[in-house]
């Protein structure tokens, strides 16, 4: 098992029972997101956590592909999922890295609070951008942590080596904006979050 994976396993029955940080805030997105869903429409949610998103979105489309890569995060989000009979998602455990994706199959990809946390985020972005539809949208909320706390490039692969801390990637909102257009898409939408390093994206394939 990949160290990324025992990490996010150790602390996921803890980060299922958090709160969000913002129910308001959290809300926002969720309407956001939903102006641009059809019932109709596949949507693939990559590094879904404890559900909680997903279940939300599910009754406004026809159905969710999410995925994480950790086992624990998915077993509690099927769970819940169990407990409030959803069942147009399918959640699978797997890094998306090696997700297997075909070309310009789905409506809308979430990728919410992850870029991150990979190693590779253009590679993602850019998988993204294939497995979308024309006129596919990829939504994000991501921390840019250059725009304000740079010194995290410092103590990322500290924290990382002693396993408090996941992969975690510096980079400015402008670096992103950067990577997300560099990859085939335009950006239609976007949030920066007040008292927060994170920026809410809607991008649009081009
Ligand atoms: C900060 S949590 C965010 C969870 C959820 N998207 C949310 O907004 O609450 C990051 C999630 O990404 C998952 N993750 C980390 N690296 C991943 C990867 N390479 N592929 C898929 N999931 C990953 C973790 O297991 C964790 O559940």
């Amino acid at each position: 098992m990949s160290t990324t994976a025992i990490f996010w396993d150790k602390i996921a029955e803890k980060y299922s029972k958090k709160p969000v940080p913002d129910e308001q805030v959290y809300q926002k997105k969720l309407q956001i997101t939903r102006e641009y869903f059809r019932p109709d429409m596949e949507i693939l949610e990559f590094g879904c956590g404890t559900g909680s998103t997903a279940i939300a979105h599910a009754p406004y489309v026809k159905h969710i592909h999410a995925t994480d890569i950790s086992s624990k995060m998915i077993e509690i989000a099927q769970s819940k999922a169990d407990a409030q009979d959803i069942n147009n998602i399918t959640f699978e455990q797997s890094s998306i890295d090696t997700l297997t994706l075909a070309d310009e199959s789905l409506d809308v990809v979430l990728g919410l609070n992850i870029l991150h946390l990979l190693e590779n985020k253009e590679e993602i972005i850019a998988k993204v951008q294939r497995t979308l539809k024309a006129d596919g949208v990829f939504i994000t909320s991501t921390a840019c942590l250059g725009d304000s706390m740079k010194f995290f490039k410092i103590i990322a692969p500290i924290g990382k080596f002693f396993g408090v801390l996941p992969i975690l990637k510096v980079f400015t909102t402008q670096q992103l904006e950067e990577s997300i257009r560099n990859a085939g898409f335009s950006i239609d939408y976007q949030w920066r979050l007040e008292k927060s390093h994170s920026i809410f994206i809607v991008a649009k394939k081009r």
